[in-house]
This record gives C-alpha cells, structure tokens and sequence, in this order.
C-alpha cells in the first residue's frame, strides 16, 4: 500500500515563497515535449516533493502499471480486457497495432470511395454519437477544421430532437453520409437519432438511405443485424474504451473533414507522446509530473475540482472533452480489486475559454473560498489573421491570470484583497496542428492513467452510468416500481 504520510507532513510553502528560495525553480519545473511547453512553476510541486512521489510511485507499482497499459496486458480488469487504444497509434502489442493498421487502411479505402463519389456526390458529414463517440470527433474537427475543411461535419449526440433538427437543417439529404458511431451499437439516444436522420433522407426521397450510412463500431454484427452493409462497417476493437477511441474509425468525420493525412499526423503526434511516456524517467515524464500535481491537490490538499481554461478558441470544446476522459475514467469508489476507495477519487473537472472566463467565473477563483488548481492552455503561433492585437491580448491575459493567482495582493478594505497562493500550470503549445493536438490529447489520456494507477483505480471501466439509463429503459417500458417523486414527475410530463 502507498504510503502517502510524508507527503501528507511535507511542509506548505506559498508558492511566492518557493520562487524566492529557489533561483532554479523555473528550470526544475518546465519541460519541452511534442511541441508543448509545460509549465508547473506555479504549482506547488518541488523537487523534494516529486521525489517523494517518485517513492510513492514504486509503492503503487507506477512503472509496471504502464508496461502492462502497452504490453496488451488486462489491465481492464472488471471487464476482463486489454486496452489498446495507443495500439491505435502504433504503440502496443505488434498484434494489436496490426489490426488497427488494417482498420486504418479499411477506413481510408471508404473515404477515398466516398471522395471518388462511390456513394453519389457528398457534402456533409452527418455524425451520429454520444459521449466518447461524438466528444472527441467534435474536438478535432472544432480544433482544426477553423482553416477550412473538405465536408461539412454535423456532429449531433443528444437525444433531444433539437439538436439533430439543427443539423438536418444545414443538410441537403441527397449531398449527405450518416456516420453512426457507437462502440456497443445499442445506445438509446444514437439508435434513435439514427433512425429518424434515415426518416428523414426517405422523406427526401433518397433512392437508399441505408446506402448512405457508414457504421463505426467495436460490434459490426450489431451494425449488420440493423441494415448497414458490411462494406461500410468500419470496426475497431473492443479493447479501445469509449473515451479513448477518437484514434479508430470513430475518427472518421475528422478524416473526412481534414484530409487522412491530417489524421495520420494526429496518430503520431499522440504515438510520439506514448514514447515519451513510456521511456522518459517518472521525475521528467510530462503525464507524471502533471498527474503528481493533480495528486498532491486532491490528495494532500484535498481540493475536489480542477479547472481548464482555454485561452485560444479552436481548444474551447477541450474542457467538455476531458470531463468525460477523466471523469468517467477517475470517478470511483472502489479500486482495481474491489477494496473502497479509502482517499479522494478524480477532481471534478470543469473549465471553459478565456478570455470570456475571466469575465465570469474567475471571481472565485481568484477570491471565493474554494481553492481550484487551474490549468492554461494558450497557443504561440496565431489562429487568426486579424491585426496581432487580438493574440498579443489573449496570451497576455493567460499570463497575467497566471501570476495574479499566485501573487495575490493586500489591501485594508478585505473585499478588495487577494489571498494569492492560488496554484495554476501552463501548457503552451508553439502551434495547433493535427500532431500537436494528437500529443496533447495522448498526454491527457496518460495523465489520468497515472492518476487511477497512483490511487490503484480501474480507468478503462464506467458502471456508474448503467443504472440511470437501466431506470429509464425501465419507465419507458411501463415499470411501477418508482418513487413518488419519479413517478409524479413521469405522470405530469408524459401522462
Ligand atoms: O454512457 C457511457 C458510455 O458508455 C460512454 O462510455 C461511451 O463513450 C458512450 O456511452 C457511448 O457509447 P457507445 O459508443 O457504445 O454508443
């Protein structure tokens, strides 16, 4: 068992204070990798404390943890599976990353057909998913697609009729490919949606609708049992998790959108921060270090959220993206081996985009009573081609943030003070390419692994959201054994 006492008793210094005893502080702190600057200067991490860390580390069986993540080991041990979604990108078990090469190549074949126009004349891309299967998509095509893209991608996941009506708003249904992506092939809200985007092509009166659909899936005989073709399954293995699957066919709207070349450069960005990773010692590791960050906040300080802002518009939906990543991943009470939790689990993640979050939500954190460990993401090279201006004033606000949380500032009248000491780090990134965007999303996925492996938690498993939705398969069929409150609620809506 890690023995997090010493950690627990090192002692708390303000974070002014450690820049001022520590001339090299910047040094020890900052790392280079992929293109990334990360900055934990402004954290509370020392030297001293990451080697205690680097101790804990081997107490929870770090190293060997992450061996068994690419040796295609089951480290997804309630469900019995390997995890491989870096065999996605090439870094894995040499049968695994075989299969996912041929998938690859399946996938590329179908958009070179569909740009041959095999499947008539295309336009839009109508995405179908929900949770993993949209959130990463939707990233990619939001994050890159800014400079133009080769199809109009509708990315919808909510049940609610709105958000698919908008979609097929924008959508001439005979210039329109339906993408249904769902691992599993049975979720409520993409079956549903799925069903009534075909209504609507028929409606329209497109020769096959079914012709126009390409299924992106871990269970392709689910895919087949529903109508679509084996031609246009585009499989990927069971053992990529929800969450970690953007880098398997249920990229596919991004490859569509960008260009393959473009989602290869993705899958060896994430492959370059994978070796990174897996060879570069705990105390320079990028995904470590910022894992032992999260840590010791959640763990010593015992703070129960952290927040990322995005000071650059193309990463805004990041923040939805990694709630579920670490999230779904983190958020348990048990560990690998069904003992309680007996320390914190995940932080709650939120965040949003600056410089619109300073305008909001950065009163408490710069003065509430929550303390909130919060993370900056800004990118050097520009997005925009308007007057400089706008960039100089972005990345100047990150900055300013940055410092103004952990210098504080005094004052006689309290509600104009500043407590300071309030932690932050900085990624910044010399450009937002597709191999950037690849290694940063890979050092997230690595990050919340070292975290669930530090605190011995499974992070490829997510039965926490099986009972909500067994409930309301169970009032949809009629079930009376409900609440009161539930119940009335049912009666009143949907009589
Ligand atoms: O609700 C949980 C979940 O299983 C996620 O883990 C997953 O990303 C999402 O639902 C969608 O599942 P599927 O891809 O099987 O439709």
């Amino acid at each position: 068992m890690p023995d997090w006492s010493k950690i627990e008793a090192a002692p708390r210094t303000t974070l002014n204070d450690l820049f001022a005893a520590d001339a090299d502080r910047l040094s020890s702190l900052t790392l280079d990798v992929s293109g990334i600057h990360f900055d934990w200067s402004k954290t509370h991490l020392t030297p001293e404390l990451i080697a205690m860390f680097e101790t804990l580390a081997g107490e929870a069986g770090l190293v060997a943890k992450r061996d068994a993540l690419f040796a295609g080991e089951v480290v997804n041990v309630t469900e019995g599976r390997a995890v491989e979604h870096t065999a996605q990108r090439g870094e894995g078990a040499a049968e695994s990353v075989d299969l996912a090469r041929a998938q690859h190549a399946r996938m590329r074949a179908l958009i070179d057909a569909i740009e041959a126009e095999a499947l008539g004349p295309i336009q839009h891309v109508l995405h179908i998913g929900i949770g993993g299967s949209a959130l990463g998509p939707d990233l990619l095509v939001d994050a890159l697609g800014h400079d133009g893209v080769r199809y109009d991608v509708a990315i919808v996941s909510n049940v609610d009729g709105i958000a698919l009506e908008t979609a097929l708003e924008q959508f001439d249904p005979h210039a329109t490919i339906i993408a249904v992506a769902s691992k599993t092939f049975t979720t409520t809200e993409t079956m549903l949606n799925a069903e009534s985007a075909l209504a609507w092509m028929t409606e329209a009166g497109v020769e096959d609708p079914y012709g126009r659909v390409i299924a992106l899936t871990a269970s392709p005989e689910k895919a087949v049992e529903w109508g679509v073709d084996e031609t246009r399954i585009l499989p990927f293995s069971e053992s990529v998790g929800g969450r970690y699957s953007l880098w398997s066919s249920i990229g596919f709207p991004a490859a569509m959108a960008l260009g393959y070349e473009a989602f290869e450069e993705l899958l060896e960005g994430a492959a370059e921060m994978d070796r990174h990773f897996r060879f570069t010692e705990l105390t320079k590791n990028a995904p470590v270090l910022a894992a032992f960050a999260d840590l010791y906040y959640t763990q010593v300080r015992r703070l129960s959220t952290r927040a990322v802002f995005a000071y650059d518009e193309r990463l805004r939906l990041l923040p939805d993206y990694l709630q579920q990543l670490e999230m779904e991943s983190n958020g348990k009470g048990v560990t690998a081996d069904g003992q309680p939790l007996d320390r914190p689990s995940a932080p709650i993640t939120w965040g949003g985009a600056g410089t619109d979050a300073q305008h909001a939500v950065f009163q408490l954190l710069h003065q509430g009573t929550h303390v909130v460990p919060v993370e900056f993401l800004a990118v050097i090279e520009a997005g925009d081609a308007l007057d400089e201006q706008h960039h100089r004033q972005l990345l100047l606000n990150a900055f300013a943030q940055g410092a103004a949380l952990m210098k504080g500032r005094g004052h006689e009248d309290a509600a104009r003070a500043y407590p300071g000491d309030r932690p932050s780090s900085t990624l910044l990134l010399n450009t937002l390419d597709p191999r950037t965007l690849g290694a940063l999303v890979a050092f997230y996925e690595h990050r919340t692994f070292v975290n669930a492996a530090m605190l011995g938690i499974n992070a490829f498993d997510q039965f926490g959201v099986e009972l909500g939705k067994e409930m309301a398969k169970a009032a949809d069929a009629g079930d009376q054994d409900l609440d009161p409150s539930t119940a009335a609620l049912i009666e009143r809506a949907l009589g």
